[in-house]
């Protein structure tokens, strides 16, 4: 379920906040920019394509700014052996709880120990070498993709094998375990909309959005970080643009800066601050056409974002949600 949106749009202070500045970039086709983006809230960089706002952030931002995380779509770590379940940590509580009920020891329940299927190695799988051919993934024929060795599997907790924790659903699991430091862990992943992966699902097959949103889970507990997601909205639907829009509002909630590389309008339209580059490609980009909050960028005639930012924020869900926030601000 997603929770209903708690960061409101704040207009932009001077005073209050700090500056992370960029100076004199000239890299690509900068134009020997210098812009400041304000702590603590969510910025967008917007512009049309080839106006230089990936050269802004990723060759200067990030080059003057080395402590800043980057969030993107690739898959979570090399390995075939992580999934949700061992990510979150709550694995090692899982394998506790079996180790408690069952007296075998802990590393008895794990599929990278002593546990593991000796065929497959604990894998459940088995790749097959073709030569001048792309590999063959099949089953591994001895656990049957359980990962484990057969006897393992007879031991139970709350008449469940290991083997059946790991494919259950996050939200299966909320509801089987008692344990609230796992419940606690799982309701993170549960709140960025990903409560039907299952707990031993591959990370690496996680879709490239499912993987951004695992991530930016493991963030919504810290505080005081910078964060820079380049397109990230690239691949989502609709209703996973909604969830990411609450996941970087979050985010600025808990007291952490966000730089967006944006087009899409919805999630422009939730900026504190907008710094849009262009005014066209190449050559002739690489400039600050304007920047302030989405009311003055609206307004700004010379700028393609501000006009289409105009039709979107008159008619649109969010811009309706900011216009909601705006007056509920002005009443307090
Ligand atoms: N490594 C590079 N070498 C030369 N030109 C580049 C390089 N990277 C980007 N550019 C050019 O710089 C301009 C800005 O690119 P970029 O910052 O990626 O734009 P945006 O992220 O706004 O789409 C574009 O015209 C692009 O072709
Ligand atoms: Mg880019
Ligand atoms: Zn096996």
């Amino acid at each position: 379920m997603l929770k209903p949106l708690q960061g409101k749009p704040v207009q932009h202070d001077k005073q209050s906040n700090g500056y992370l500045l960029i100076s004199n970039a000239t890299a690509n086709n900068l134009k020997n920019v210098s812009v400041s983006i304000p702590q603590g809230v969510l910025t967008a960089i917007t512009g049309v394509a080839g106006s230089g706002k990936s050269s802004l952030i990723f060759d200067c931002f990030l080059e003057q700014h080395p402590k800043a995380v980057v969030i993107d779509q690739s898959p979570i770590g090399a390995m075939n052996r992580g999934n949700p379940a061992t990510y979150t940590g709550v694995f090692d509580r899982i394998r506790k709880l079996f180790a408690k009920e069952t007296g075998k020891n802990i590393g008895y329940f794990s599929f990278n120990s002593k546990g593991a299927c000796e065929k497959c190695k604990g894998l459940g799988f088995r790749e097959i070498d073709m030569h001048f051919l792309s590999s063959v993934t099949l089953i591994c024929s001895e656990c049957e993709g359980k990962r484990y060795k057969k006897d393992v599997l007879t031991y139970l907790y709350k008449n469940k094998s290991i083997s059946d924790v790991l494919e259950m659903t996050i939200s299966e699991a909320i509801a089987f375990f008692n344990d609230s430091e796992i419940i606690r862990r799982l309701e993170i992943l549960k709140s960025v909309g990903l409560d039907y992966l299952q707990l031993g699902q591959s990370l690496n097959t996680l879709s490239g959005g499912e993987a951004q949103r695992v991530k930016l889970a493991s963030e919504l507990h810290k505080k005081g970080n910078i964060y820079v997601l380049d397109e990230p909205t690239t691949g989502l639907h609709m209703a996973d643009i909604e969830k990411l829009i609450i996941i970087l509002r979050q985010l600025v909630d808990n007291g952490n800066t966000v730089i967006v590389i944006e087009h899409n309008l919805d999630v422009i339209s939730q900026a504190d601050w907008i710094i849009d580059l262009g005014p066209e490609g190449g050559r002739r980009g690489g400039d600050v056409v304007v920047q302030g909050t989405a009311n003055e960028i609206i307004n700004c005639k010379r700028s393609f974002t501000g006009q289409f930012l105009k039709k979107v924020i008159n008619s649109s869900f969010w811009g309706a949600k900011r216009l909601q926030n705006q007056i509920l601000d002005a009443s307090r």
